[in-house]
């Protein structure tokens, strides 16, 4: 039996997705959702839903129980990087109680010098989950995923056609975005075939994209000279506030920007293409696919 958790989230679904394409049978997974309600269309396929919470033990050492081999996905609180560790760490030891053999992590790229970034705190709580997972003495496969290239569109703000502007600090920085879809198809790999345990992949593009790329791809797409401008951080922040946008948002944009113009996001290698058996979408192709949805909301 392979538990996936998160599974009613956007990772997670498209991971039971690709484990169900690559011949998984649904009676062979099971989803850990914290609410069975949303979970009606995974059990009309015939997953098996087990309820449980990262933040309640008990629940759990339950939900594992038969369980061989879980994909763990990690939490998306936001309130605090500090739950999320400790969350993880339940996940860990409720899986260690309940005899699951094999656990697969959805961690984050990094670089040696991510202390430095405007995302240490969330890298460390990274960090801290890897460590006790390898610690675990149960198998474990880290995948270190790049930034999601699904991303993009919200740094670049819904009003980018309107405006033609993209207002975002990331000066001339890069990333490497990815597609969630192949990232998830690359888990349901590392769960179907042999020779992962004991390793940390980090799963990137092969190219790294700047904002000037991103803002040109767009403005090919639309049609239409779009331009992008990287303010002072502050300057971004007051602007942000003056058109609405939430402090939580605000606070988030400022960092993934400011973590971008440190380049700690610029990491490139073929290990993706290596599982996918060809090469991962690039920045230009998924523009093309979002800016020219009809009806999109851009
Ligand atoms: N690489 C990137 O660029 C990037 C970007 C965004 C996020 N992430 C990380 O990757 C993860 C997966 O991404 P995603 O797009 O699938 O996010 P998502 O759609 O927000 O899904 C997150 C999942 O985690 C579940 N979850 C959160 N807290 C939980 C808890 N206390 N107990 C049990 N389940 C809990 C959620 O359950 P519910 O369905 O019940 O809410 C949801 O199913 C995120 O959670 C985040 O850690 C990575």
């Amino acid at each position: 039996m392979i538990l996936v958790t998160g599974a009613t989230g956007q990772f997670g679904s498209k991971t039971i997705n690709h484990l169900i394409n690559k011949g998984v049978r649904p009676s062979e997974i099971s989803a850990l959702v914290r609410n069975a309600a949303t979970a009606q269309n995974l059990r009309s396929r015939g997953v098996e839903i087990k309820v449980g919470d990262y933040k309640d033990y008990d629940s759990l050492v339950k939900a594992f129980q038969g369980v061989e081999k879980l994909l763990l996905v990690s939490s998306n609180d936001r309130e605090a990087v500090e739950n999320r560790t400790v969350q993880h760490i339940n996940v860990i030891k409720a899986a260690k109680e309940a005899k699951v053999k094999y656990i697969v992590y959805t961690s984050f790229v990094r670089k040696t010098n991510f202390k430095n970034s405007s995302i240490a705190a969330f890298q460390n709580s990274h960090v801290e989950t890897e460590a006790y997972l390898i610690d675990s003495g149960i198998d474990y496969t880290i995948l270190q995923n790049g930034i999601y290239l699904e991303m993009i569109p919200v740094f670049a703000g819904e009003k980018v056609a309107e405006t033609g502007t993209i207002l975002f600090p990331a000066k001339e920085g890069k990333a490497s975005y990815v597609l969630r879809e192949e990232l998830a198809e690359a888990a349901a790999h590392v769960l179907t075939s042999e020779g992962h345990k004991e390793q940390i992949y980090s799963l990137t593009n092969s190219a790294s994209v700047s904002f000037f790329e991103i803002a040109q791809a767009i403005g090919d797409q639309l049609g239409k000279d779009v331009k992008y401008q990287s303010l002072e951080a502050d300057v971004f922040e007051s602007k942000m506030k003056q058109i609405g946008v939430p402090d939580l948002y605000i606070g988030l944009f400022t960092m993934w920007a400011t973590a971008q113009a440190q380049g700690t996001m610029e990491v490139v290698n073929d290990t993706l293409e290596g599982f996918l058996g060809r090469k991962p979408t690039t920045m230009p192709q998924f523009i093309a696919q979002v800016y020219s949805l009809p009806g999109r909301t851009l």
